[in-house]
Parts: C-alpha cells; sequence; structure tokens
C-alpha cells in the first residue's frame, strides 16, 4: 500500500472555503520586470511553474495598493490590466493550487521615484530615500480604505486570497514596532496603541469582503533587537487579527533574518512560528518561512509542531517541483536551494531574475518548465565531456537525459571538481548539499564516467565523439609577491586541514578569500585577509554581502583593505596601507588572487571533433552560475539539427 513519505507536510488545509491541497505555500516573490504596470508573461508563467510543480498555495508579489506606499515601479491595480492579472490566477488555478497575491504599503520605505505622493509613515523621518512625512488619521483612513480596495480587485481578478504583507520593515511592522513608530497619540506609545492601525485595516479589508474570502497575513514574528517588537507583543497582535485573518505567514524582522544567507541556519523563523503556537492563544493556521529547503526540513517543523505549514521562496526557485517530488517520496532529487542570494541581488527592477543552480527558473516563458525542455533530442550523438566538477556535470546529465550517449572523464579521482572544497569548509553547508545532490544525478543518468582519465587527442580519436564539451575548469593565479612560493592557494588549505597555523594571513579579500578566511576563523584559526582595493568582496551581491559580513563580524575575522602586500617572509606578510608599512605574523599565508581559464585544453580539442563547446569557468572564471547555466545550455543545443 502506498506510504507518504510527508504526510505531515502533504495534509490538506480548510481556510473557510478553500481547499489548500498540502501545506506549501510559495513565497511572494517580485523578480520581474512590470511593463506599464502590468506583469508581463513571464510572470504569469513563472507562477503557473510553482503550480505545475505541486505547491498549495502560490503568490503574486508585492501589489503596493495606493500611491505613497510604492517601493517598486509596481503593478498597477487598472481596470486596464484585469484581464492580465485574472490570466495569472487561471494559470495557477488550473493546475490545482490557491492564487493569492501579496498587497503592500512600503511606509517610510516607499521610494520617492515611484510615488506622486510624498512616501509617509508612523512618523516624521528622513529615509534613505528623503523625506518622509508622518501620518494624519485621514492617511490611515485613506490607506486602509486603499486595502480594502485592493482586495476587492484581486478578488474580482480570480484571485483566491490575498496576503497582507506586515513583514520586513513595510508599513505595517512599523507600525508595530516600538523601533520605528515614535508616535504619542492613540497610535503609538503602548502595544494596543501601536496595534490600532494595522488592526483597524484588517478589519476594513474583512468588511469590505466578506465572511467568505479568505485573507492571509505575512508577518513579521519580532524586531530581533533589543528594544524592539517581542514575539510575545505579535502573539498578542495575531491573537486579535485572528477575527480577520485567516492564515498568519510568520517571518522576522531583519535583513539577515528574513534572507538567510548560507551563513545562518536552516528554518531560521521558526522558532518564532514555534512561540506563537505554543502560546496557545491563535488558532488560525501558522506558517513558517525563512530557509526551510527541503521537504524534510518542512516534515519536522510541522511534524514537531513549530508550525501548521511552511512557505517557501528560494527552495522553490530553485526547485519549483519540490512539492511533486515529496508527493513521490523522492525528496533526494530535490534541486537544492544555495541560498547565494543571485535571485534577489540580480538588480531585478530592470531584468528578469536568475537562479544559479535552475536555468529554467524565471525564464519559463523562453525556456520551458521541469523536465519538458529536456525532451529526447532530435538525433542522438555521441557526447565527450571533459572535465567533472559542475558544469562537466550538468552538461553530462542535462544531455544523457536527452538520449545521448555520454562520456564524461575526469582527470582526478573524484568527480566534484573545485566545489569539493566544501567537504572541509565548516560553512558551506548548502553548497555542500547541492554538490551531494549532482553527484547522485550524475549517478543516476546514464552517462559513462571516466575518473583518473586526461583527454589526449588519442582518447579523444579512440571515441571519436561528434560532440565534446570541455569543462576542464580553472586554475589559481599565482601573485607576483616578492616570497609567493613560501604562501599556497586558499582552496589548497582546505585539501590539508592539519597544515594550517594559528595565524593565517590570506592575500586577497575577494569571496574565494575571505570565504576561506571566515571557515578558518570559524575552526579556531586567528586569520587576517588583506585585500589591496577599498573595498572587499566587490564579486558579491549586496543582500548576500550583508549577510556574510555580518558573519565575518561574528567570527572575528580581521579584514583590512587598501592593503597592498609587499613581500611574504618566513615570519609574516609585510604589507603597506595608508603610506605606513606592516608586518602581519603568520604561520600560514595564503593567497586567493583570481583564477585562470583552462582555455588551452580547449584550443587543443577544437579541432578533433565536429562540434566543441566550451564552458564554465574554462570559458571565463566566475561564479557557480556560470557553470551550471553554460554546462546546461551546451547540452541543449546538441543533436537539435
Ligand atoms: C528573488 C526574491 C524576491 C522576493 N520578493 C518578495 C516579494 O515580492 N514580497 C515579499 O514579501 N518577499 C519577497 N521575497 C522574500 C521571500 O518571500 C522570503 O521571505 C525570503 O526569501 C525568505 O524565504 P526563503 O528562505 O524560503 O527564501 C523575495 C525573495 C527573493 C529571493
Ligand atoms: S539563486 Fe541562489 S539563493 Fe536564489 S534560489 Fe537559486 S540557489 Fe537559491
Amino acid at each position: 500500500m502506498f506510504e507518504q513519505k510527508y504526510p505531515h507536510l502533504l495534509q490538506p488545509l480548510r481556510l473557510r472555503g478553500l481547499t489548500v491541497r498540502n501545506r506549501i505555500m510559495s513565497a511572494p516573490n517580485m523578480l520581474f520586470q512590470t511593463i506599464g504596470g502590468r506583469t508581463t508573461e513571464y510572470y504569469t508563467r513563472y507562477l503557473e511553474a510553482k503550480a505545475r510543480g505541486g505547491a498549495g498555495i502560490v503568490t503574486l508579489g508585492e501589489v503596493p495598493v495606493c500611491d505613497g506606499g510604492c517601493h517598486t515601479p509596481g503593478t498597477v491595480m487598472s481596470r486596464e490590466n484585469l484581464a492580465i492579472f485574472s490570466e495569472m490566477s487561471a494559470a495557477i488555478r488550473e493546475h490545482g493550487a490557491v492564487s493569492s497575491v501579496e498587497l503592500t504599503h512600503g511606509g517610510r520605505n516607499a521610494r520617492h521615484e515611484f510615488n506622486v505622493k510624498n512616501p509617509m509613515g508612523p512618523d516624521e523621518t528622513d529615509s534613505m530615500y528623503g523625506h518622509v512625512n508622518a501620518m494624519t488619521k485621514q492617511d490611515m483612513e485613506d490607506v486602509a480604505e486603499a486595502f480594502a480596495d485592493a482586495a476587492e480587485y484581486w478578488y474580482g481578478a480570480g484571485f483566491d486570497t490575498v496576503l497582507i504583507h506586515a513583514a520586513h520593515g513595510w508599513l505595517f511592522p512599523q507600525f508595530l514596532s516600538p523601533l520605528a513608530n515614535h508616535r504619542t497619540d492613540e497610535y503609538g506609545g503602548s502595544l494596543e496603541n501601536r496595534m490600532r492601525f494595522p488592526l483597524m485595516t484588517l478589519k476594513r479589508i474583512r468588511d469590505r469582503v466578506g465572511p467568505e474570502k479568505v485573507v492571509m497575513i505575512r508577518l513579521s514574528g519580532a524586531d530581533r533587537e533589543p528594544g524592539g517588537m517581542t514575539v510575545e507583543e505579535v502573539t498578542e497582535f495575531l491573537s486579535r487579527a485572528q477575527e480577520y485573518v485567516d492564515l498568519a505567514e510568520i517571518s522576522s524582522e531583519g535583513i539577515t533574518w528574513f534572507f538567510g544567507t548560507t551563513f545562518r541556519p536552516w528554518c531560521l523563523n521558526s522558532d518564532l512560528s514555534a512561540a506563537i503556537k505554543q502560546s496557545g492563544k491563535v488558532r488560525i493556521p501558522v506558517f513558517s518561512i525563512g530557509s526551510v529547503l527541503s521537504p524534510e526540513m518542512a516534515e519536522g517543523l510541522i511534524a514537531s509542531g513549530k508550525c501548521d505549514g511552511v512557505s517557501m521562496s528560494r527552495a522553490l526557485i530553485a526547485d519549483p517541483c519540490l512539492p511533486e517530488k515529496a508527493m513521490e517520496g523522492r525528496g533526494e532529487d530535490v534541486r537544492p536551494c544555495l541560498r547565494c542570494l543571485n535571485c534577489t541581488d540580480g538588480d531585478n527592477l530592470h531584468r528578469h531574475f536568475s537562479c544559479t543552480v535552475n536555468p529554467l527558473t524565471g525564464h519559463e516563458q523562453r525556456l520551458g518548465f521541469g523536465d519538458e525542455p529536456v525532451a529526447p533530442a532530435a538525433h542522438k550523438k555521441k557526447v565527450l565531456v571533459v572535465g567533472g566538477g559542475p558544469a562537466g556535470m550538468t552538461a553530462a546529465v542535462t544531455a544523457a537525459r536527452r538520449g545521448h550517449r555520454v562520456i564524461l572523464c575526469e582527470k582526478s579521482g573524484r568527480l566534484g571538481g573545485t566545489v569539493n572544497f566544501c567537504d572541509e569548509d565548516s560553512l558551506k553547508v548548502d553548497l555542500r548539499r547541492w554538490r551531494d545532490w549532482l553527484l547522485r544525478q550524475t549517478a543516476k543518468a546514464a552517462v559513462e564516467v571516466l575518473l583518473n582519465t586526461e583527454v589526449t587527442p588519442e582518447l579523444v580519436r579512440a571515441l571519436a565523439p561528434d560532440h565534446i564539451i570541455a569543462a576542464a575548469g580553472a586554475e589559481p593565479v599565482t601573485p607576483n609577491i616578492p616570497g609567493v612560493g613560501l604562501a599556497r592557494h586558499a582552496l589548497a588549505a582546505y585539501g590539508e586541514p592539519g597544515s594550517v597555523g594559528d595565524r593565517v594571513v590570506v592575500i586577497g579579500g575577494g569571496l574565494v578569500g575571505v570565504e576561506c578566511g571566515m571557515h578558518l576563523c570559524n575552526t579556531g584559526h586567528a586569520v587576517t585577509v588583506l585585500e589591496a582595493m577599498d573595498e572587499a568582496v566587490r564579486d558579491a551581491g549586496p543582500v548576500y554581502k550583508i549577510g556574510l559580513t555580518a558573519k565575518a563580524e561574528e567570527l572575528g575575522l580581521d579584514l583590512r583593505t587598501g592593503a597592498k602586500v609587499l613581500e611574504i617572509t618566513a615570519d609574516g606578510v609585510r604589507y603597506e596601507k595608508d603610506g605606513r608599512e606592516e608586518t602581519l605574523p603568520a604561520d600560514t599565508v595564503l593567497y586567493a588572487v583570481g583564477m585562470r581559464s583552462r582555455t588551452e585544453t580547449y584550443l587543443a580539442l577544437a579541432p578533433l571533433a565536429p562540434h566543441v563547446d566550451l564552458v564554465g569557468d574554462c570559458k571565463a572564471p566566475g561564479k557557480l552560475l556560470g557553470a551550471v547555466h553554460g554546462g546546461y545550455f551546451a547540452a541543449m543545443d546538441i543533436g537539435r539539427f
């Protein structure tokens, strides 16, 4: 008899008249450029993919309800746009999911450039965008009315439910938090007063939409800062708000909590949902959001009573089919998210986002969804993949799944390439999960793997491939510094942890150098990173960098910028900063100043087969996204004609 592997996660849920097929909400994501206030077909296809992947609830992100509260150029609720939005709702509902839309007001964080009215919040203040007015009672009336109007609009567009955004520093947490609300009238001071306007708005929405519609709230469970809103206060608020809302999705204030990087624990806001549930004061379903990355994690949270369901953002960006795979008991096939935040760090105001590990997400409109694009190739070819790192394995798996005969040659004795450093890195747990997943996919695919095999012209002639994919990676650049022979590359330190002394100096403050330094700090070394430029980790995206910097500080990493290294000696590193020279004593000196592509491998192979592709670091050293996407697309183009 069939037995569900994740019974708590896959249990249906009733919300008033709605039946949700499981406990997985696809969290709101605003990742797409809008044109004239309209979401494009790209966004519809993206949400449709989430529904087809099996999520119970699929949410359209951030729709500002009125002028003065816009923090993005936004989705405009006009009569002309109604047809587009109802098509979007249909695209979600046709696949069995509940369609949801998030309604927002940025309050003091609204951006002047997107509003005619001046942004406003609880207090008169200056935000990073300009002056902010304090809201009058009339302003509050108008905003409450705008939320009610918006809810009515979206139900009119066919959406099943609305999600009121009361998290992440937008208007409602600004009122709820004593850190942001310094009013002295009946809307500030005591909790009763701070709750007044948010509760008034929720009541207004409920009164407008009537008793049958489902209304949900996204709520920060705490400020997590001294003097801030506590989980007890939020519980009290929710115990009152539940008269108007049917489900609460619990996140947190603080960007490193709501955008957890790989340096944060998994399921990082489940302490807040658990506290709310354990209070016994809240009877509506409580969902947890934040770094819930797999069906196992989600099942564990619900089974242990920490929440009634989960909301997932990046886990479903990395693999929209996570719920489907959970239904089939195939948790091990879920493509893991790295929490690298490329999806949010990629200038989403001006272009569609991309996910490091999933080349299709966000581009379903052009590229398709799930396994569809990997349909069998028109012409089956013999493919030789040179290099068993991320690019090579991705290419090999993709080509094999399309029906090609694939031989993957790896010079060393194991697959994984450069990312194998994650075996030793005490902080790169997410990368390890992903690498292991890719190894599993390679093992499952019909790929013939030849380890300890260097690809020579003789071997190529013997194999006679139709197509070669050169994914031979890159090698470290050695800096031109006197005494460099006393140092080695940062990645080499992972292979020989016992050889790293107590005091370490890392030369080069890019991602590789800093993350290696963080790992060494975390394992008990005293580490200084020297970066010649005025800014470190320039290769990190802005939000990831906030998380990384916070963790580096917590670990006590000594990061010095504008520090030009002059010499490495047996005692340490002599460098110059601000015109002054200093010598840092060191037991171990490492460097990470860039990589150089193994282009010569490609050049040697280029004449040996009809088609020879160059992918990953072998083409241009870079982040994992280039390797995964490069390997995938190269394999997708084989045998089309
Ligand atoms: C690319 C991206 C876009 C997001 N857009 C929104 C949004 O429109 N509204 C919102 O409330 N949160 C947004 N978020 C935050 C997520 O909904 C979620 O709270 C956060 O990613 C943490 O969940 P996770 O760990 O499951 O990714 C976005 C997150 C990402 C990664
Ligand atoms: S880009 Fe990175 S953080 Fe975002 S979903 Fe993909 S793997 Fe996860």
